[in-house]
């Protein structure tokens, strides 16, 4: 049997059982918690830890994830992961050996960047795509990857993490809230209104509701409370392969197709606009 990564067995301790909520152990094929449900590590290096109702949908598929990854390698977002790692700096100044947690972390690029400023740092990816899962389990020698579905409750222990990042990806606050220790952050990167201009109008792309920004404050009232907001918005010209896995890389990627989105895009490089606005919240130490 494949020995575990380092990162993910440094995190053991800190997860619980899916599926009745009891601390877990290391076993040699993957974990198993007190009451005997066990669940395997796939030879990819990354950990499945669904609960009761499985795997209800894919999340991300292959094609996605690769579209992302050559995307994100452009260096187009390194303005946002560098907003992200400022963030992330900020809030965990006084904390020795932080554990970030980082929800719908996709290929793992903005955690490795947020981990690779961190002194000692846990970190855990969690997907519901396996193919993303794959990317993250290699990411980053300090970063751990769980397959788990942010809807329905993470594997992790009260109270356990000092800071979770949600980049573009589902939140669940309350959630959030139980696994982050009172006082501890959550970083929220969502986009403004003008993200991915004019190409996301010109290709067909799906548009952000007008309201995240209110939707987001109004789902976090309770639990947390409004830190920074820090803003990155840059246009710049990209290559046309680029902004045709911009198109694809997203939920509208589900409904374009490849060969229409590269005829309409053409062959000269587009301007884009990367709009985004990343908050943080300090979880309320009263709750
Ligand atoms: C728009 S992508 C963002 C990925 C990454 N945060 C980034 O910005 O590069 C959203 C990600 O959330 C994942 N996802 C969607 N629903 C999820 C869920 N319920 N639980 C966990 N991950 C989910 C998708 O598979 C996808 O990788």
């Amino acid at each position: 049997m494949r020995a575990a990564p380092a990162a993910l067995e440094r995190v053991v301790p800190l997860l619980r059982c899916p599926l009745c909520g009891s601390g877990v152990e290391s076993g040699e094929s993957g974990v198993r918690c007190g009451r005997g449900h066990s669940f395997d590590r796939a030879r990819h290096g990354y950990l499945t830890l669904l609960g009761a109702r499985g795997r209800r949908f894919p999340g991300d598929s292959a094609e996605q994830v690769a579209a992302r990854e050559r995307v994100l390698g452009s260096g187009l977002f390194d303005a946002v992961a560098d907003a992200l790692a400022a963030a992330a700096r900020d809030a965990l100044l006084d904390r020795p050996r932080p554990v970030v947690l980082d929800a719908g972390a996709g290929t793992g690029f903005y955690l490795d960047r947020v981990a690779g400023d961190l002194v000692d740092v846990s970190g855990i990816g969690t997907e519901i795509s396996v193919a993303a899962a794959r990317r993250l389990a290699r990411v980053n020698p300090h970063v751990a990857a769980l397959v788990v579905d942010t809807w329905d409750g993470l594997p992790l222990t009260d109270g356990c993490v000092d800071l979770v990042q949600v980049v573009f990806a589902p939140r669940n606050p309350a959630e959030f809230a139980r696994v982050l220790r009172p006082g501890g952050t959550l970083v929220v990167a969502i986009p403004g209104p003008g993200h991915l201009e004019p190409l996301r109008t010109e290709s067909g792309m799906l548009t952000p509701a007008a309201d995240k920004a209110e939707k987001l404050a109004a789902d976090l009232a309770g639990a947390f409370e409004p830190g920074p907001v820090r803003v990155v918005d840059a246009t710049a010209p990209v290559a046309a392969a680029v902004a045709v896995d911009l198109a694809l890389m997203g939920p509208s990627g589900v409904h374009l197709d490849r060969a229409r989105v590269e005829q309409d895009i053409g062959s000269e490089p587009r301007p884009v606009r990367v709009h985004v606005e990343v908050r943080s919240y300090r979880r309320s130490l009263q709750q």
